[in-house]
């Protein structure tokens, strides 16, 4: 049977949209929108796993990511742009994966070995279960292709062995097998501080990340402080390895500057990083400085921004509904 190609990708309203989320996934998301039916989703139901939110922060880290999404470029009235909460398909799908996925196979899941960490006995339920929301959030719309940085390739993995596992008990081919979409010169964007590290919402060091509410001055001062090595910048991409810092900061300014890894590293060949920065900082301001302006207008706008969530919320609705009704008749539950 073949599947229709459709697009689903989330993202948590847990503070802001930085240059690892831009460069990893919206500025992709904004490329394929011409293309394909897209919904993006801001899972806000995966926001409150790591711990509980206070309400309005929550609240108001939705809109402005709603904000800071539509500031990039995404089109509300193309694509399907919603708050998870909003379609209930989500949870139910969801707890029929928790009966369907294996516990040995959420136990390797390195994302929850990463954030439970060494408490492993007192995180939440929901974190565990996380990535089985995932999958809910992406087959209950049966969407075929999901665009997300590298960190997120082992959840879907796990969302192609949770319909395949349901395909086989149920004797039929109901969901697709989702692949994922990596790829550009910044699938993984690292710390401004260390080259090792992943850039991240939950580092507690503001200056680890370009954040796209940051104005030009820190962007300038990030940019400025940024780790780096002793040495002038190499003239192939071969002399980057072992060079976190500049292999992190050539493919920011690469993907920023829309080159390859290549035209950039011959664009920078032998210059210090002195002079690399300045060149980096000015195509930082110059493509952020535009976004931010506009989502800061749009974060001021609540109406409307709460108008497009709705809409898109209704629109993820009808979309689900039908394979809901059938996930139902499936598994034995009578519709309500
Ligand atoms: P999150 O902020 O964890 O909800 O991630 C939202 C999207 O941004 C996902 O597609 C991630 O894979 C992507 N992402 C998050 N951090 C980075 C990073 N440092 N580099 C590249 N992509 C990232
Ligand atoms: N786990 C993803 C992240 O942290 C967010 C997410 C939730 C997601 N559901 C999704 C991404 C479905 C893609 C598809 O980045």
């Amino acid at each position: 049977m073949a599947f229709q190609r459709r697009i689903f990708s989330g993202i948590q309203p847990t503070g802001n949209l930085h240059l690892g989320n831009y460069l990893g996934a919206v500025r992709n998301w904004v490329a394929l929108q011409n293309e394909f039916e897209c919904i993006f989703c801001m899972v806000d139901m995966h926001a409150i796993t790591a711990s509980l939110l206070d309400p309005d922060d929550l609240r108001r880290s939705t809109r402005e990511l709603a904000a800071a999404m539509i500031a990039s470029g995404i089109d509300p009235r193309k694509n399907i742009l919603f708050n998870q909460s909003q379609n209930p398909d989500h949870a139910t799908l969801a707890w029929i994966f928790n009966c369907i996925a294996r516990m040995g196979w959420m136990n390797r899941m390195t994302q929850f070995k990463e954030k439970a960490g060494k408490d492993r006995e007192n995180v939440s339920l929901g974190l565990f279960a996380y990535p089985a929301l995932m999958a809910a959030d992406i087959l209950v719309y049966k969407a075929t292709h999901v665009p997300v940085g590298e960190d997120q390739k082992q959840h879907l993995e796990l969302a192609r062995d949770i319909a395949q596992k349901f395909n086989f008990d149920y004797q039929k081919e109901f969901f697709p097998l989702t692949e994922p979409l990596i790829y550009g010169p910044a699938t993984r964007v690292m710390s401004l501080r260390d080259g090792a590290k992943k850039m991240s919402k939950s580092d507690p060091s503001d200056q680890s990340r370009i954040n796209l509410t940051d104005t030009a001055d820190m962007i300038a001062d990030k940019i400025k402080r940024a780790k780096t090595d002793p040495n002038p910048l190499p003239d192939t991409v071969e002399g980057l390895e072992g060079r976190p810092e500049a292999e992190n900061l050539m493919g920011i300014y690469a993907a920023l500057g829309g080159m390859t890894i290549e035209q950039a590293v011959a664009d920078c060949a032998g210059k210090g990083f002195a002079e690399f920065k300045k060149l980096l900082t000015e195509v930082a301001v110059t493509v952020l400085g535009p976004i931010t302006a506009e989502m800061r207008r749009l974060t001021d706008d609540t109406t409307y921004v709460d108008g497009i969530l709705r809409d898109g919320g209704e629109r993820a609705r009808a979309l689900s509904a039908p394979i809901i009704a059938e996930v139902y008749d499936t598994v034995g539950f009578l519709r309500p």
